[in-house]
């Protein structure tokens, strides 16, 4: 394995566990028709207490990563990689700030008030289908086009690793380092 400089600790941190979060929001969003009616409420209700989570560690990666270039690739990378990294990472960046804005409209033109458990807050807006059918469709397709993405990556990471043993995962796996 060629000798490799590491993203920072916090980036890896955020990378790891937002990618967690990204997993378990999308996986509430996927269920939201198949929960019993008188559950519906609460699950809609984590999924986007969770998603506002995500949404709020997003802006703090940005803010650090605004700081914290990350660390050149291994020179063992190939040049397809060079080019397609920056606009995937970019879009992945992209589609996880604006999923979770259009959530929160969808939320709130439903009419639904966010439970925070120790307090609520409620926008008191009346339920207006013509603006939440079209966002929840919207953040549904974006949604989706994030797992297709997120999948693309994984597999890039995957085979970096195991095909082109170019160092291009150990830059993020989270520990010490070899
Ligand atoms: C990256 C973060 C998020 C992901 C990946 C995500 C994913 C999803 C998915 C896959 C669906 C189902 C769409 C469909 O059935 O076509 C959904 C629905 C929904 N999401 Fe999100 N979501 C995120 C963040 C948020 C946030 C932050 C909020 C609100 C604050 C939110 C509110 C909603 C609402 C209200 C629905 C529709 C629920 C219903 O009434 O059926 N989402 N989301
Ligand atoms: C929901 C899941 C995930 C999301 C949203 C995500 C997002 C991102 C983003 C935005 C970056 C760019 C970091 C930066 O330069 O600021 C990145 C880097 C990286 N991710 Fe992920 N990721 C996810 C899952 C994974 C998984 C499952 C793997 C491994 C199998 C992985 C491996 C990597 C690696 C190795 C890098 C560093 C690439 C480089 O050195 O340029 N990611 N990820």
């Amino acid at each position: 394995m060629p000798t490799v400089v590491r993203y920072t600790p916090v980036a890896i941190f955020l990378h790891w566990i937002m990618a967690a979060l990204v997993v378990w929001v999308g996986v509430l969003g996927l269920l939201h028709d198949s929960w019993p009616k008188g559950t519906q409420g609460f699950w809609i209700n984590v999924h986007a207490v969770s998603g506002l989570l995500l949404f709020a560690l997003l802006l703090a990666r940005i803010g650090w990563r605004a700081g914290h270039a990350p660390p050149p690739l291994p020179a063992e990378a190939g040049e397809l990689s060079r080019r397609l990294s920056g606009p995937v990472h970019l879009a992945l960046y992209l589609l996880m700030l604006v999923i979770p804005m259009i959530g929160v409209v969808t939320f709130i033109w439903h009419g639904r008030v966010f439970d925070f458990g120790l307090f609520r807050v409620d926008f008191g807006i009346k339920s207006n289908r013509a603006i939440f059918h079209p966002t929840e469709d919207v953040h549904g397709y974006l949604a989706y086009a994030l797992f297709a993405l997120v999948g693309l990556h994984a597999a890039a990471a995957l085979w970096h690793q195991y095909l082109r043993h170019d160092g291009v995962l150990e830059r993020m796996r989270p520990g010490r380092g070899r």
